[in-house]
């Protein structure tokens, strides 16, 4: 059973006030609040079992990579991997896109060879991409989404060309809320022999993921946003792609052997872990996702489509304020600009007035910015503790806002 007043005494935070109004957190997309089990785990840890992994005989330093290495096998089996040797650990989605771009792709693309992104992508999922095409004279080929926010699969496999080397594509906007079929693509772009690398940083927390299903080739997640501490997460890398790789930052850990001749590489996936880990995040992060399989994904999913579609009515009935994303099977996640109204960050100042925390900006999101004509917007991102009385407030706060401005 989904017990949303049990969930919510789970997040100490929560009981807060913020401007003297209790608090109605919605930058979910932004980084999820912590539950008191993970709090737990890290004072814990710090308290009374910490010490260096993999690198001490002794007694704390055989339990901290105990308890580290677990981590590897609870991720595995949350996002469905085969095994825990298609584990990457680190310090979230933007360092398990930088390992695929520096470790995979650098090696391999050439002048004129083509990755094809979306225009909903994040910025961690363009940046490295753009180190390529700076340095290495790759292009980068655009898809755009509909003018609901869709991403059709077809487009994504259309654009491939037979210089494709490398299809790179969000699996759940942190903008739109757009769940992308990456099934479909993957299954399109392998037909035409190109790898599928997937951003999951959103939507790992929204749904169950399974990377075997979606046979994406890597997949990235990010702790933070996981009900995990900051500085974890994880990079997917399905097996045969692990053997292509060359690992991206050097130092312990990485190795078996160094002379002064040369380096023997460990075996993956510590090849691509370089030096002392977040050893604490990552205990946090396995912490984080039991607790997230004890309530269970799917009751999570429904949870969320009814805050999904009761906010969407809600906001749907504000005739001054602009949506920007309208899939039906999108995440509970709510970009907005308001008529007549100054910058998203004022917009933004007013809810926070009425303790309601909203991300304002770009959300590192400048090519789908320009794809949908704004400059910034607001935005509201819900998480497994919200509930249908805090979508009221926020409505409440922004007819105060449109009040103001009008
Ligand atoms: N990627 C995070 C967001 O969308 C930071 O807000």
């Amino acid at each position: 059973m989904f017990d949303i007043t049990k969930i919510r005494s789970d997040f100490p935070i929560l009981s807060r006030e913020v401007n003297g109004k209790p608090l109605v957190y919605l930058d979910n997309g932004a980084s999820a609040q912590k539950p008191q089990a993970v709090i737990d785990a890290v004072t814990q840890c710090y308290s009374h079992e910490y010490s260096n992994v993999h690198r001490g005989l002794h007694y704390l330093s055989n339990l901290a990579t105990d308890q580290y290495e677990a981590v590897r096998g609870k991720i595995a089996h949350f996002i469905g991997a085969s095994s825990e040797d298609e584990i990457v650990l680190n310090s979230g989605s933007t360092e398990g896109i930088n390992t695929v771009a520096y470790g995979w792709a650098m090696p391999r693309l050439q002048a004129g060879d083509e990755i094809v992104l979306t225009v909903m992508e994040h910025h961690a999922n363009i940046v490295p991409w753009h180190f390529l095409r700076e340095r290495q004279g790759v292009v980068i080929k655009w898809v755009n989404v509909d003018n609901t926010g869709a991403l059709d699969p077809e487009a994504v496999i259309d654009a491939i060309s037979p210089k494709t080397r490398l299809v790179a594509v969000t699996h759940c906007s942190n903008v739109l809320g757009t769940v992308v079929d990456i099934k479909t693509i993957t299954q399109g772009a392998h037909k035409k022999g190109v790898p599928v690398m997937v951003d999951g940083s959103q939507s790992a927390v929204h749904m169950p993921v399974n990377v075997a299903d979606l046979g994406c080739d890597f997949f990235v997640i990010t702790g933070h946003k996981l009900y995990g501490p900051s500085s974890s997460g994880a990079l997917y890398v399905k097996k045969e792609r692990m053997q292509e790789m060359r690992p991206f930052m050097g130092g312990g850990d990485m190795i078996k052997e160094v002379s002064k001749e040369g380096v023997i590489y460990n075996d993956p996936p510590m090849r691509f872990e370089a030096g002392t880990p977040g050893i604490v995040p990552t205990i946090g992060l396995g912490v984080a996702l039991d607790y997230l399989t004890s309530i269970g994904m799917n009751n999570i999913v429904a949870h969320e489509a009814s805050l999904r579609d009761y906010a969407a009515k809600r906001l749907n009935e504000l005739n001054w304020l602009q949506l920007q994303g309208s899939t039906p099977d999108k995440a509970a996640i709510f970009s907005f600009t308001l008529d007549g109204a100054g910058h998203a960050h004022d917009i933004s100042t007013i809810l926070d007035k009425k303790g309601v925390a909203v991300r304002a900006g770009q959300h590192c999101t400048g090519p789908l910015m320009d794809h949908l004509g704004v400059a910034a917007t607001c935005r509201a991102s819900f998480g497994l503790y919200n509930t249908i009385e805090e979508v009221d407030v926020l409505v409440d706060a922004l007819e105060l806002a449109h009040d103001l401005f009008a």
